[in-house]
């Protein structure tokens, strides 16, 4: 784990205060910057005027699946995988209620992670690093050692699997930390395997083809906070995207700032309580052979409230091989194959406001 080195700065010019030039420790975070006192928005932050969130976005009814006679009755189950098709198809992303994860723990899960990052800024920056391979990290924007333009977000970011070994690297601090995020993250990560069941199938793949073309999977937590922020127009909590690994499930708090790209405008997520957000990620496009796309996404911010969400995003085992099923190949496949591992690297290293990496892998 790497402490705050002192010979790598992040200071770079441009990151100064808009107005009396004085030099941010932007590296410590937007919660630690708004601590100190700072009423304007540093300039490292201000989105260029067509990425600024002052879009006009339409309501429309988000898919919202119930699953909870599926989780049961294997009728219910297979009425519910024309609708995981129809949503995958339409949006690649949904919302899912009545999941089974129960709502004490999720309750529990917020707690613990709002407990996180009110810590002091000492016992967070114990966790920073800017190395995108580093299984456990706590940082700011994206990666402050590469970013151009930042995000207003601050976040913990681990590995849960292997579970018994990742468990000794998470925080010590809130104390249930490490408890209630490894019950919180199995049951998550159940939850993720039943919907990849029922996507296989929705693809007209068996249950267990996604399991096994993935050779099981890797799983990769986030607690993301976004502060209240003096000038929401001009800034993004994250920045468009897509998720690289198969589905993220993420869970946000009564707060709204999630969006998602549908018809090349943007649609704004409302939050329901005790819901899980599910998006397609890349590598489910890829499997799919574009049957599917991976929803670009982003999250801004505002003035009043903080936001904070917790994604977990699910992807395939490190070592897999990632290609279209073969099943759904006619002709040439659309994509190359490429190792996960390699895609995550690619990605890393260029950022999130990368070109579209899928884009590169198209034959
Ligand atoms: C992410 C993400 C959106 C949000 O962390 O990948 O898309 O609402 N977050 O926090
Ligand atoms: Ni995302």
């Amino acid at each position: 784990m790497c402490i705050h080195n002192k010979d790598q700065c992040y200071l770079k010019p441009k990151r100064y205060h808009r107005k009396t030039m004085e030099i941010l420790p932007l590296h410590l975070g937007v919660k630690h910057l708004l601590d100190s006192g700072l009423h304007k928005v540093p300039g490292i932050y201000i989105r260029s005027k067509e990425e600024r969130p002052n879009v006009v976005h339409r309501e429309e009814s988000f898919p919202v699946l119930d699953l909870g006679a599926a989780l049961n009755s294997s009728e219910a189950r297979a009425a519910l995988v024309p609708q995981i098709r129809e949503a995958c198809m339409k949006w690649g992303f949904f919302q899912v209620i009545n999941h089974g994860v129960p709502h004490s723990l999720v309750d529990e899960m917020q707690s613990v992670a709002r407990e996180f990052h009110a810590l002091p800024n000492e016992e967070k920056m114990r966790y920073f690093s800017t190395d995108t391979e580093s299984r456990m990290r706590y940082g700011t924007s994206f990666n402050v050692a590469q970013d151009k333009v930042f995000s207003w977000r601050d976040y913990l970011r681990h590995s849960c699997l292997p579970l018994a070994e990742m468990q000794d690297l998470w925080p010590e601090k809130p104390a249930s930390y490490r408890k209630v995020t490894a019950d919180y993250s199995t049951r998550v990560r159940n939850l993720a395997k039943f919907l990849l069941e029922l996507i296989s199938e929705s693809l007209d793949l068996p249950k267990d083809y996604i399991d096994k073309a993935f050779n099981g999977c890797s799983q990769i937590m986030a607690l993301n906070f976004y502060p209240a922020c003096p000038e929401p127009d001009l800034v993004l909590g994250i920045g468009p995207h897509s998720d690289p690994g198969s589905i993220t499930l993420l869970l946000q708090d009564h707060v709204e700032g999630l969006q998602v790209m549908h018809g090349n405008e943007w649609y704004s997520v409302k939050p329901i309580p005790y819901s899980f957000v599910v998006n397609l990620g890349d590598q489910i496009q890829i499997l799919s052979n574009d049957k599917y796309k991976s929803a670009e996404h982003r999250a801004v911010v505002n003035s009043s409230e903080d936001r904070m969400s917790i994604p977990i995003s699910m992807g395939p085992n490190w070592e897999s091989l990632v290609h279209p099923a073969s099943k759904l190949v006619e002709g040439s496949p659309v994509f190359k194959p490429m190792f996960y591992k390699d895609y995550i690297m690619a990605l890393q290293a260029g950022g999130l406001n990368r070109q579209w990496l899928l884009d590169t892998l198209r034959t």
